[in-house]
């Protein structure tokens, strides 16, 4: 393409983003003060030596956390499937959840994610109290959900795929040149260059490019925290390896990352903290690099451990 033209289709994008950014969601609680309470000490989630999150541009000044959940409960009729879950997001870094089948992992998530109400307790976003009551107010939020069937369309090609939902129309009609550019800069700052045409069908695309479109499009949605149900649970070794590059690349753009993952490679591979729910509670959270192999799959089988760890063995719990 002609370089001018380029050059003057990007820089109306970037303005056009900038005109687009998403007003300030109506989700705080007004009555409530900003609270830096979710940096208090002695949290559950809050291990000595820990990792408390850097301040970073847009953050709150009081250092809270991205997201914080203080004493979380969910129930479905008896079901208690999350009980008094108190847990931190540190903002641009990676959180593995981990559990055992049926530990509330899910239920968690969607929680966050505001397919569910939770029946108790509080949701914090950068220290200030939040009602995330429909995906849309996560939305709103930042907070973009990539579930393990991925929602993407097969039919559709990739940009079709990352634009689907918010459209660029100029005019009334679809502004197909300038998707194309930004869903190629995006992947491409993404370091994601592995599909041969931007324009192929995804369903043409492999396990772990289908993952990598799901996720490029959370982060042309300006996603503040990217939340990915299992990323490479069906996924081969060298598409594993594409998404968890993928998983460190966000970061590196500060993008906050919540992965669920029984895959204990994959979460010492990029995780930098790590929380292990179990039968609903939270049984252990901190810097992954306080937990090992052994004690993590105790803390996921049993929901205790009583072996030494090589970091700090203070692993709180909810
Ligand atoms: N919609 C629902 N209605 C009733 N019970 C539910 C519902 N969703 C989840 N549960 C229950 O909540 C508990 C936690 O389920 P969840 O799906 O969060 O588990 P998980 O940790 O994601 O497990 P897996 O690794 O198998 O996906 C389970 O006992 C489950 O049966
Ligand atoms: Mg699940």
């Amino acid at each position: 393409m002609h370089g001018l033209l380029r050059e003057r289709l990007l820089s109306r994008r970037d303005h056009r983003l900038e005109r687009g950014k998403p007003p300030q969601p109506l989700l705080f609680d007004d009555m409530m003060e900003p609270t830096n309470e979710g940096a208090r000490p002695g949290s559950a989630d809050r291990a000595p030596g820990g990792d408390p999150p850097g301040p970073q541009e847009g953050q709150a000044p009081t250092g809270a956390p991205l997201l914080e959940l203080r004493n979380v409960d969910k129930n479905f009729g008896p079901v208690q499937a999350l009980q008094g879950i108190n847990l931190i997001i540190p903002e641009g870094q990676v959180t593995a959840l981990a559990g055992d089948n049926g530990a509330g992992k899910s239920v968690l998530i969607k929680t966050v994610s505001g397919i569910w109400s939770p029946d108790g307790g509080a949701v914090f976003w950068r220290g200030q109290r939040v009602h995330i009551r429909t995906p849309k107010d996560a939305a709103a939020l930042g907070i973009t959900t990539v579930y393990q069937d991925l929602a993407l369309c097969d039919n559709l090609d990739i940009v079709q795929n990352m634009f689907l939902g918010h459209e660029d129309l100029h005019l009334g009609m679809l502004n197909e040149i300038e998707m194309e550019l930004t869903a190629r800069r995006t992947l491409e700052s993404l370091a994601m260059t592995t599909a041969r045409q931007i324009r192929q069908p995804v369903a043409s695309l492999s396990g772990g490019q289908r993952q990598s479109v799901a996720v490029a499009k959370a982060v042309m949605a300006n996603s503040k925290l990217v939340i990915l149900d299992e990323p490479t649970a069906a996924l081969g070794v060298t598409q594993t390896a594409m998404v968890l590059s993928l998983v460190k690349q966000l970061t590196s753009q500060g993008v906050t990352v919540l992965m669920i993952s029984h895959n204990l490679n994959d979460i010492f591979q990029v995780a930098d903290h790590l929380a292990i729910v179990h039968l609903g509670h939270l049984v252990a959270s901190g810097p992954a690099s306080n937990f090992n192999r052994q004690t993590a799959v105790d803390y996921m089988t049993t929901g205790r451990s009583n072996r030494e760890t090589a970091g700090s063995p203070a692993l709180a719990a909810s």
